[in-house]
């Protein structure tokens, strides 16, 4: 199920420390960032159509929202700080939702292809190869394999991972795990990473750990 808009409304504003009549106020020439960024959002999660987005923000032309949703890419892919925001926003809306973050990723991939090049690293929580969190995955992965993306997707069950032990090295010095496990051979994955997919089947309700 989708993220409802004033779930949407209402971490764009927390995160700019604004009102949401501040947010869905329209300034004629004036693309601000929570707005714009609440637009593209409800545009690429929820899918939202234009009517909408105009009735949801006060825009009085269908082609203004497509413009926003435009103006929103083209930062997106040229400001690098942008792109971190939204896409920790984005992360913060569909937390805890497995479905809506493939649809979102999947319409991410197709939309920005053209614009952004991104690294991709799909997490594969299920001990299965081939099972249907691998299966969901592939599908999401479609999206950008006719971009100029690079992409790598690992089984998690083939590492060696270890649980946290509450050891607290992580809170000084370099602020990094020190249990040698094959967590560290991701980590570098990660941080290279532009995008992360994470596929993990329901084990007592649940992720798998
Ligand atoms: C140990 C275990 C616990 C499970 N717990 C749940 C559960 O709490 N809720 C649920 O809907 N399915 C549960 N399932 C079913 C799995 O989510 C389901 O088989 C899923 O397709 C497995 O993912 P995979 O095909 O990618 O391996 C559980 C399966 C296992 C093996």
């Amino acid at each position: 199920m989708a993220p409802d808009k004033e779930m949407i409304q209402h971490l764009v504003c927390k995160t700019y420390g604004i009102t949401k009549e501040e947010l869905i106020k329209s300034k004629r020439g004036v693309l601000n960032e929570p707005r714009g960024g609440a637009i593209y959002l409800t545009r690429m999660i929820r899918g939202d159509g234009r009517g909408d987005m105009c009735r949801d923000y006060n825009l009085k032309k269908e082609r203004s929202a497509s413009s926003v949703v435009d103006g929103v890419k083209q930062r997106l892919s040229k400001d690098g700080q942008f792109f971190h925001r939204v896409t920790s926003l984005s992360e913060n809306v569909i937390k805890g939702q497995s479905g809506t973050c493939a649809l979102f990723a999947w319409r991410w991939a197709s939309d920005s292809r053209k614009e952004l090049i991104m690294r991709i690293l799909a997490l594969v929580g299920s001990p299965r190869k081939g099972s249907n969190t691998d299966m969901l995955i592939e599908e999401t992965l479609k999206g950008f394999k006719d971009g100029d993306h690079t992409y790598e997707k690992i089984y998690l069950y083939e590492y060696e991972i270890s649980p946290c032990i509450d050891c607290r090295k992580c809170k000084k010095g370099d602020c990094v795990c020190v249990i040698n496990d094959g967590m560290q051979q991701i980590y570098p994955k990660i941080d290279e990473a532009d995008l992360i997919i994470f596929g993990t089947p329901n084990y007592w309700y649940g992720p798998t750990a």
